[in-house]
């Protein structure tokens, strides 16, 4: 079955918990459990004095429980005595304020100081528990650069010239790349160059972008000298828990993919987005593609509230049940949660929990067991993967580039456009495989691409040689428009695939917010419009005067579309269903049709009853269902399609 896990604070609970809780456990169907995750300064109270004694009491009992470890490096945050001796570790904020301890995360990504302290630590707990026989999977340590991804300190400063020197070899190459003849920025010798600290204007954005890049791979070489240590005494699968979520932008997972043994997501729902619940869903998709199709887990999500949002909210009936179940119909084989009884103390006390502060006689705790039993029920699922054809391109680095400080508008928000292609594919019934830039795409029926901003030549070359040779691409406005070095395409945009679309933009026109621009259909464009002209491609959708918004263009074997304005999901959604000649039915409003493997997942998000038309092996009630399959209004249903 789909495996229920949780982290589980031990160290925050006397002894006599320990026992009831490996007794709930067994009763909730727990199979996987992370420990270990913030237990430094209880393993190392003070430098060099380990003691192992909890933990090896915790360990012991999960093991004669039957439940498998998550086993935490323990590195995630600083005992004070670290940064007590050493206050060089802590990191450093861009207008050089240092970022003390007291809540957690409190080092630098590139402090040798903070790396020596760890890697001694992951050496004791790996020579401990490395070949324990109740070890599943390593954890090293945990959302790196949730807090402390851009370190602006000195340490930091100095790798990163290091990295820069690695990347360009030579002063003139980035004096080139980062177009330093622009404001009296030249320099004469690797030395002279900061981290992008705070500055009284706006900053180089190639600097800017290489910071970025610079940061993420710290993090990742972090990520890799912790799973070296651990390799010379452990075969156990390593790992760590990434964050493919909407407000954590700092790690390009694109490069970090390879390196993890099995991939882990953590994901909450937003509520301060307009749609958490397709961003749940757009998530999943990503930590999919980032497994490169196979199965993944999700290490972390919540019963109900989390506790760091503005509005914390709880999750309706039948809510949590629906949110595992869409990740593992987007390929999920493990659902974990943080955390497995609610802590009375800390920051994270609000925090919900498998056990809320009320204890198990609780709405959650049964909520908790109804989705065991349904996992148990979905055993067959395991394994299998997600078939989708269609992809959707994403990047990072086009996060970074378009989200810079001075942009046409400051509304354009990368993430804001990828989502909303996204929205308006779901509401097709599409599932798409999400890719990262350069893929091969030969494979899908059409591709996506929305506000790929930045992108190399190559990057661009995977679009337009798969349209070329009989693809279909729907392009969204503000791609193509820099090369890697953050430098802009010239001759007019939208550069790199100007002429695989077949039309030449002079000048953006970014709408007020709240304007907007009557297209001819009787719709409206918002936010961005253009100044474009045709070469060879024709209007698809005109605005109100006649100029063109949305466009076609034959290339090839194939055609690419371009969407050069704002519109609404429903409106984006009929260009899709056009430019990718879409022929499935759309689902039921509020319903979420997933194939995984032969199963579909039918997930009804509304209030009302809904009929699927499916023949097949219902999962969730074991009946065969004939001609349709009715869902009711909040559940799932999974059916084993039978031709
Ligand atoms: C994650 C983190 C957990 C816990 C959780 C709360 O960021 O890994 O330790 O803080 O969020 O939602």
């Amino acid at each position: 079955m789909p495996r229920l896990g949780c982290d589980y604070n031990f160290e925050q609970w006397p002894p006599e918990v320990w026992v009831e809780d490996m007794a709930l456990m067994r009763r909730a169907g727990v199979g996987l459990v992370a420990v270990n995750v913030f237990g430094w300064s209880e393993l190392e109270a003070r430098p060099g004095e380990y003691d192992f004694t909890a933990l090896d009491r915790v360990v012991e009992l999960l093991h004669e429980a039957g439940i498998k470890l998550n086993l935490g490096t323990g590195t995630a945050s600083a005992p004070p005595w670290l940064t007590r001796r050493h206050p060089e570790v802590l990191p450093v904020t861009a207008d050089g304020t240092t970022r003390f301890p007291g809540g957690r995360q409190a080092w630098c990504p590139s402090s040798p100081v903070f790396r020596e302290h760890a890697l001694r630590l992951v050496e004791q707990v790996a020579a401990r528990y490395g070949n324990h026989p109740a070890l599943d999977l390593w954890h090293v340590s945990n959302e790196l650069g949730c807090h402390n991804a851009l370190c602006y300190c000195e340490a930091s400063a100095a790798a990163f010239r290091g990295w820069l020197e690695q990347r360009y070899g030579t002063v003139e190459a980035l004096n080139k790349a980062w177009g330093t003849a622009f404001w009296s920025q030249r320099y004469a010798a690797f030395d002279e160059i900061q981290p992008p600290r705070a500055a009284l204007s706006v900053r180089n954005p190639a600097q800017l972008v290489d910071f970025q890049r610079f940061s993420s791979d710290a993090l990742l070489d972090h990520y890799r000298a912790e799973a070296q240590v651990i390799r010379r005494h452990s075969a156990i699968p390593i790992t760590t828990n990434f964050m493919v979520t909407a407000h954590i932008r700092n790690q390009d997972y694109w490069s970090w993919a390879a390196d993890m043994d099995v991939i882990a997501n953590d994901h909450y729902l937003d509520h301060r987005l307009p749609d958490p619940v397709a961003e749940l869903s757009f998530a999943a998709d990503l930590t999919r593609g980032l497994a490169g199709g196979r199965p993944w887990m999700l290490m972390e999500t919540s019963t109900g509230a989390v506790n760091w949002q503005p509005y914390n909210l709880a999750k309706e009936p039948g809510q949590l049940l629906r949110n595992a179940l869409t990740h593992v119909a987007r390929g999920a084989d493990a659902i974990c949660f943080f955390q497995w009884r609610a802590s009375a103390q800390g920051a994270e006390k609000f925090h919900s929990a498998m056990i809320p502060h009320a204890g198990a006689d609780s709405a959650v705790w049964r909520d908790v067991l109804e989705l065991s039993a349904t996992l148990g029920k979905l055993g067959e699922v395991d394994g299998t993967t997600v078939a989708a054809d269609i992809a959707l391109v994403f990047s990072w680095e086009s996060w970074w580039a378009t989200d810079t400080e001075a942009r046409p508008s400051q509304d354009l928000r990368y993430l804001d456009q990828v989502h909303a292609a996204y929205r308006a594919l779901r509401e097709l019934g599409v599932t798409a495989d999400i890719v990262a830039p350069g893929t091969d795409l030969s494979r899908y029926r059409a591709v996506v691409v929305p506000c790929l901003h930045m992108v190399s030549d190559q990057e661009a070359a995977a679009v337009t040689n798969y349209v070329e040779s009989g693809g279909r691409a729907v392009i969204t406005f503000y791609s193509g428009i820099v090369d890697p070095d953050d430098r802009v395409r010239l001759g007019g945009y939208p550069g790199a695939f100007r002429e695989l679309l077949g039309v030449v933009s002079e000048e953006f026109a970014p709408l007020l917010p709240g304007a907007s621009v009557p297209l001819a259909d009787g719709g409206e464009a918002t936010l961005w419009t253009e100044r474009l002209r045709l070469t060879t491609a024709t209007t698809e959708l005109a605005y109100a005067d006649g100029r063109p918004a949305v466009t076609r263009n034959e290339f090839g074997a194939g055609e690419a579309w371009y969407v050069s304005t704002g519109l609404d999901t429903p409106a984006l959604r009929d260009v899709f269903e056009r430019a990718t000649a879409h022929s499935g039915a759309e689902p039921a409003p509020d319903t979420e049709v997933v194939r995984r493997g032969p199963f579909v997942f039918v997930i009804n998000h509304g209030s009302k009853d809904i009929d699927h038309p499916i023949t097949g092996h219902e999962l969730v009630t074991g009946q065969t269902v004939t001609g349709s399959v009715t869902v009711p209004g909040g559940t799932v249903r999974v059916v084993r399609e039978e031709a």
